[in-house]
């Protein structure tokens, strides 16, 4: 196991009985987070579904496996990446998540991100770039746009539940994506050659 590795599945270890939040007794699993824990792309949901809920897992209902297609689609293996989300448990019926359960969760990706410190961050909808990048972003207008934030460079792309409700948002997404292949290959070139 790599030291990453370890911190990971510890934090995991200190997150799995949490009850800061209501979510703690509805739940069937909290949904921590997977991928490599040498990432240097990190990408952030909002908050897990019916389907993560049941197995533990971020982005394997419907919206996951339309997700993994923009992943294969740009060439971005989804073991190399790491996905987590703002909650990290089910809100009832799959509703937004509350200002006081993000409060009460946010401590758990924080620690997430102290220990992978990835170079780019990409949010996945509006709950997450509100969160992360800015309490006023605006995912129409600013989806694709480029945020430095300390040392991460962060984005946010539609959610990829709201390109099941709307197809029309599918080749915006397709570009972004695209982008941050590119960005992310660069990153791999020139971390490659340090
Ligand atoms: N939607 C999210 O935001 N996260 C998941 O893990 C699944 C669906």
């Amino acid at each position: 196991m790599t030291e990453n590795e370890e911190k990971l599945s510890l934090l995991a270890r200190a997150c799995e009985g949490c009850m800061d939040c209501p979510l703690g007794s509805t739940r069937t699993n909290l949904v921590f987070g997977c991928g490599s824990a040498q990432a240097s792309l990190m990408f952030v949901g909002e908050a897990p579904g019916e389907r993560e809920d049941a197995t533990g897992i971020p982005f394997v209902g419907a919206a996951g496996r339309l997700f993994d297609k923009y992943l294969y689609a740009v060439g971005i293996p989804r073991e190399e990446v790491y996905i987590a989300n703002i909650l990290k448990c089910r809100p009832p019926h799959n509703r937004d998540p509350r200002p006081e359960e993000e409060d009460a969760c946010i401590g758990h990706l924080r620690g997430q991100v102290r220990i992978l410190r990835p170079k780019m961050i990409v949010c996945l909808g509006r709950i997450s770039a509100m969160r992360l990048i800015k309490p006023d972003f605006r995912i129409t207008r600013e989806h694709g746009v480029w945020f430095q934030r300390g040392a991460f460079e962060m984005c946010a792309v539609y959610h990829p539940s709201a390109l099941l409700r709307d197809a029309s948002k599918k080749e915006d997404m397709l570009e972004d994506m695209k982008r941050i292949a590119e960005k992310y290959r660069a990153y791999q070139a020139q971390s490659a050659n340090e």
